[in-house]
């Protein structure tokens, strides 16, 4: 059974998310070309080749997106900007549709009591950026500037928050050095450089909106729990490592103006010159701090050059993604972020798991998403309960969508999307929420 409202502290926010990419349908509105239009149209990086062009089509069926999030007793709507659907090239000119159209989003939220939640960046760049070296060129700290300004001086005086940029890891580690996401590079350097300058666009895009009188500014990063694989001091180091680049260097960046010590060695030779300079933007005062998180992993020792680990198999029960059910790892993470970002109010801005298509007789029914939502929301009480400033949670995803590399495959929804008629159906999940978090 999913934990009530009432058995939150009073204010507590429930909410869902969702993406532009994911979810918009980029064909749509003058939208310029982007990195992942491209790295999905490129034979072997995403299921079936498939592509964000229509998605769920939410560009023209916000309002009926909205109305659901209403309806299933919602207070915020966690959503993201395209940067390409402002700004085509990049850099320049904008595209008035494409503001107007979030500009109606943002009315449509506040019209039906719904707090907006935006994220200016969740991971599709402009091609034409990309074409000057995308994350890797450190000019991307003021083309993302500038694209703040835009959409902050249009949105900026009715957004309840604003974070600049979803997950820095996936941005900088999964794109650059695994290759699986766009633009699928695999290349050191280019990871360093690509971690460094994220940091230093979301100072930059924090300064810009703090410039403009925005309030309520904070950050979104990514977590998962790293286990070693077995009892040896090799895979404690391994794992120690993988939580390093993947846990812990954006938030030291962010709060403490330094990235680990164990990553150094291998990666100080690949920052750009001068980036110690930088933190004086990165470490730009935030008002909250939000985490996403999914699983574990368990890290073992391995041949090879730097870093040297491999992942093993886990004996959890698994999401449809593969990936482990650990509820307890975001326990964890509540409380070691404490230790970056003190009294700072937390968010849990996206938690939830694919699960296989279920549509039956006009419903669909996902009892293990639920039981997986249940589990993870009593791990929030628990760090409430002990003291923990956690103010607020988000589901990932209100709609089925374009899950990146992995297509249309893979359903993260509590609403099912039939992609070929585009009809929504509330889950199980959908409608177990909406019980729950009456007021
Ligand atoms: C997160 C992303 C989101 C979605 C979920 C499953 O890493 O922010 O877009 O892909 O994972």
């Amino acid at each position: 059974m999913l934990p009530s409202r009432s058995s939150f502290p009073p204010g507590f926010l429930f909410g869902a998310a969702t993406s532009a990419y994911q979810v918009e349908g980029h064909a749509f509105g003058g939208a310029g070309g982007t990195h992942w239009d491209t790295f999905a149209a490129t034979p072997g990086n995403v299921v079936r080749a498939e592509n964000g062009a229509r998605a769920c089509d939410h560009y023209h069926r916000w309002g009926e997106d909205l109305d659901l999030l209403r309806a299933g007793n919602f207070d915020v709507y966690r959503f993201s900007t395209s940067w390409a659907r402002v700004m085509p090239e990049g850099r320049g000119r904008v595209n008035a549709e494409g503001l107007d159209f979030y500009d109606r989003l943002v009315d449509g939220m506040l019209a039906r009591g719904l707090k907006p939640a935006l994220t200016l960046y969740h991971w599709e760049l402009p091609s034409p950026l990309a074409d000057l070296g995308g994350w890797r060129n450190r000019d991307i700290a003021g083309w993302f500037g500038d694209f703040t300004e835009v959409v902050a001086r249009r949105l900026g005086d009715r957004l309840w928050s604003a974070a600049p940029i979803n997950e820095p890891w996936c941005i900088g580690w999964l794109s650059h050095f695994l290759g699986q996401h766009a633009p699928g590079m695999r290349d050191i350097r280019a990871t360093a450089r690509a971690m460094h300058h994220v940091l230093l666009a979301h100072g930059t895009a924090i300064k810009v909106m703090r410039g403009l009188g925005m309030k309520n500014l904070g950050a979104v990063c990514n977590f998962e729990y790293a286990a070693p694989a077995d009892a040896s001091p090799e895979a404690a180091a391994a794992a120690q490592l993988y939580d390093a680049y993947y846990n812990r260097f954006f938030i030291s960046g962010m709060f403490r103006g330094e990235y680990p010590a164990e990553l150094m060695a291998a990666f100080a030779p690949h920052l750009p010159e001068g980036w110690q300079d930088d933190f004086a933007t990165i470490r730009a005062p935030l008002d909250w701090f939000g985490l996403n998180y999914y699983t574990r992993k368990l890290i073992a020792p391995a041949p090879g050059p730097w870093p040297a680990h491999r992942e093993v198999e886990g004996p959890l029960p698994k999401t449809d993604v593969g990936w482990e059910i650990f509820p307890e790892g975001l326990h964890h993470f509540l409380r070691v972020v404490q230790e970056y970002t003190g009294e700072l109010p937390l968010y849990v801005t996206e938690n939830g798991m694919a699960a296989p298509d279920r549509l039956a007789a006009g419903s669909v029914q996902d009892a293990d998403r639920i039981a997986y939502l249940a589990a993870h929301l009593r791990q929030c009480q628990r760090a409430i309960a002990e003291g923990v400033p956690l103010r607020g949670y988000f589901c990932w995803s209100l709609l089925d969508n374009y899950e990146w590399s992995l297509g249309y495959d893979k359903r993260f929804g509590l609403v099912h999307v039939d992609f070929a008629t585009l009809r929504r159906v509330p889950k199980a999940s959908y409608h177990a929420l909406a019980t729950a978090l009456q007021r």
